[in-house]
């Protein structure tokens, strides 16, 4: 057990609409959204410890250990299984923060899967998500591993068919945090709720993420990257914001997009993917 090690990525979504239904009491959202893998990954190590420590071996500039929530996913699998076990953990960084692509969910979720897995707690998928949720609203669809309609605050999900095809992502250069954007006096929250029966026709048909308004005006570099990518097709924002997408059919007609992109702005094409790459992790 000691010294095993496992690589796994863990990749990034996209909204591929969003819809704010309502508030709990908790103050928490409901919403409405489609989530969409796509083949932009972190990268995560993890090598098994026999001493019970749990560590990360490189450390983010200014994030202490205790909100790191590797760290945190790492913690919690051991004291909600009791193993003995401890892991060292390296995260490669590949995903933008702020960027309402999920990868800080997506690394809970992922050190989750793969602790399970190393330290042979046996935990269900549905465990996992349950478990999950307590780190973050976003991080049982990673662990659910699918395509997914999502109501709740994003953890009530059903698998969808969604269309096989290329993103044109493009990150505006602001990092927006979440709350941000969840608190605003601006943000609606009485969008009609509508039937999961139906997507996919939701992705091209002029959907759209109620958090964008709000993105915008206090974001306007937001804006200017919808504005420039309207130009190809239907650009939406990702989750509460910054990054930015358009779907294209064919992988040609994105890498033209691509080619165009101003400097100013990091961008890159991203895959439709069926499923988390490490899906396979999880045996019920
Ligand atoms: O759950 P997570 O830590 O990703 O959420 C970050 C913040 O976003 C929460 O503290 C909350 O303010 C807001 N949020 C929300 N409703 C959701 C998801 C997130 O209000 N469904």
């Amino acid at each position: 057990m000691s010294g095993t090690l496992l690589h796994c990525p863990a990749p990034a979504k996209l909204n591929l609409f969003l819809h704010v239904t309502g508030r709990r009491a908790d103050g928490y959202h409901l919403l409405q959204s489609a989530f969409q893998l796509i083949d932009r990954c972190d990268n995560l190590d993890f090598v098994s410890r026999d001493d019970g420590v749990i560590r990360r071996t490189n450390q983010i500039a200014g994030v202490p250990e205790d909100s790191d929530l590797i760290v945190r996913a790492a913690r919690l699998l051991q004291s909600h299984t009791g193993s003995q076990y401890g892991a060292d953990l390296t995260l490669h960084k590949i995903l933008p923060m702020g960027g309402g692509l999920g990868g800080g969910s997506s690394d809970a979720a992922t050190t989750l899967m793969a602790l399970n897995h190393l330290w042979q707690c046996g935990l269900s998928r549905q465990e996992l998500m349950e478990l999950g949720l307590r780190l973050g609203a976003d991080v049982p669809f990673f662990l659910f591993g699918r395509n997914a309609f999502a109501e709740g605050v994003g953890e009530i999900l059903q698998e969808i068919e969604t269309p096989d095809c290329w993103y044109v992502v493009i990150e505006p250069g602001v990092q927006i945090p979440t709350p941000a954007i969840f608190s605003s006096k601006d943000l609606t929250r009485d969008t009609k709720p509508v039937k999961m029966s139906v997507f996919p026709s939701a992705a091209t048909n002029n959907w759209k993420n109620d958090l964008q308004t709000v993105a915008v005006t206090l974001f306007p570099q937001v804006d200017e990257v919808i504005n420039w990518l309207k130009n190809f097709g239907d650009a939406r924002m990702t989750g509460s914001g910054s990054c930015v997408f358009c779907a294209f059919f064919d992988e040609n007609s994105a890498n033209e997009v691509l080619k165009q992109v101003p400097d100013r702005w990091a961008s890159w094409k991203a895959q439709a993917m069926k499923q988390h790459p490490m899906y396979h992790l999880v045996q019920t």
